[in-house]
């Protein structure tokens, strides 16, 4: 018998996430430089308990967080999230009002409500080269193609992505393009954040690009990381301070990095008409995120208790993040160049051209062997007959491991890589 699946039933593929999972529970004393977890030590557990009963001690408080709320989110929270956005973004205030914000179940809602109201089977999202793989597994299972745009350490290569603009006008194909997704600050995969000028040249020219296509071009800014920064450079703006920003801009951001990913609270800035679909996509999901662990938020954002909990994880993943440079830096291979990240929770690493550190090589078998496990970087590249996915790149996480267990799991995949690469 047919099943009764849909065409999106079909086609979703299994996450690769869950293979690395599964993986890893099958191994019980696997090291896993895979998970993008977060540091489970540095997780608000008092801070939550605290928050949680102050909204649980009177009715007046705990009857409304245990209600239903609003589709768009809790208004409060609302506006916290629109004033500390544009607070990081050094006051600006170019695109970042209170009723733009929309309050999501963490950024991967949020970006997978955008690609619903954004695009149709067969149109296209341009990507970073590597980026997110979990976008891309949205873009696989909508039947929506992309395209990858090389990237350098600081942000994507622009004058590829003119290129590209310009081949798919040629083609017929720009017509169903739709935006350009980008992961601007210490990315996944890559720990690469994409500086200002980088932001700005990007919006142009998909604006140049504007009138061939017959639509607007969205850049999709998801900004998961943002917050995360250990080294001591200057936050980078966020494309929201550019002008035409209102118009174009769609920010996608989550506090379940540097608060609590248990609470899977996100959210997004939308143009119109964009955010009024997404609104009402969001009404047929779930009508709204749950109200208690908004209230929780808006307790965190409103007292000093989130800027504290920001503080706290950021020492914690710098230190982290130390171990792991300096176990890098004794265990691997010279010719293995390392992709460095001044926050977030990954750094990357690139084998010699033509040494392959994909699902299917010897590398990562032996890695597994060995009890050590790492995201092979292939999974992070799009489905682009245009180029071959490179398979070099390994994400190496240091998030969720602890110290020794970062230090041992570097010292593994060093030995292994020992054997395969000079
Ligand atoms: C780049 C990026 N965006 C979005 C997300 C989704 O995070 P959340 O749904 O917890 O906000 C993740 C999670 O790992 C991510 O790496």
């Amino acid at each position: 018998m047919k099943t009764a699946l849909s065409a999106l039933g079909k086609r979703t593929a299994p996450p690769a996430i869950s293979w690395l999972m599964k993986t890893a529970l099958a191994r019980p004393k696997l090291i896993s430089l895979a998970a993008g977890f977060t540091d489970n030590a540095s997780l608000p557990v008092e801070l939550s308990r605290r928050l949680l009963n102050e909204i649980l001690r009177s009715p007046k408080t705990g009857q409304p967080a245990l209600q239903y709320g609003t589709t768009a989110g809790e208004p409060r929270l609302r506006a916290l999230t629109a004033s500390h956005l544009q607070k990081l973004d050094g006051g600006h205030d170019r695109a970042h009002s209170a009723e733009r914000v929309i309050i999501t179940g963490g950024s991967q809602q949020f970006l997978y409500m955008t690609l619903e109201a954004l695009c149709d089977e067969g149109d296209l999202i341009l990507v970073e080269d590597p980026t997110y793989f979990v976008f891309l597994s949205i873009l696989q299972s909508c039947g929506i193609k992309a395209r990858g745009v090389k990237l350098e350490r600081d942000g994507l290569d622009l004058a590829h992505l003119e290129k590209i603009l310009t081949q798919l006008k040629k083609s017929g194909e720009l017509r169903r393009v739709k935006g350009l997704y980008l992961v601007t600050y210490f990315q996944n995969p890559t720990g690469a954040t994409t500086s200002l000028a980088k932001k700005r040249g990007a919006l142009k020219l998909l604006k140049r690009f504007e009138r061939a296509a017959g639509h607007p071009l969205y850049l999709i800014e998801d900004a998961a990381y943002r917050e995360l920064r250990f080294d001591h450079g200057e936050d980078v703006p966020t494309a929201l301070t550019l002008p035409g920003a209102k118009q174009r801009v769609i920010y996608a951001g989550t506090y379940s990095k540097p608060f609590a990913t248990g609470a899977r609270i996100g959210f997004g800035m939308l143009p119109e008409p964009v955010y009024t679909a997404v609104l009402r996509i969001k009404g047929n999901h779930d009508f709204g995120t749950a109200n208690l662990l908004q209230h929780l938020l808006t307790r965190a954002l409103a007292g000093s208790g989130y800027d504290q909990q920001v503080a706290k994880v950021q020492k914690n993943y710098a230190r982290k993040a130390r171990v792991m440079k300096r176990a890098l830096a004794e265990h691997f291979p010279a010719s293995v160049e390392i992709w460095e990240s001044g926050g977030g929770l990954y750094f990357w690493a690139r084998l010699p051209k033509g040494v392959s550190a994909g699902v299917h090589s010897k590398i990562f078998q032996a890695a597994l062997k060995n009890d050590v496990l790492y995201v092979p970087g292939e999974l992070c590249y799009a489905d682009d007959a245009t180029r071959r996915k490179p398979d070099n790149g390994m994400r190496l996480s240091f998030g969720s491991a602890s110290e020794a267990n970062i230090r041992e799991g570097i010292r593994r995949l060093g030995a292994v890589l020992r054997k395969f690469v000079k």
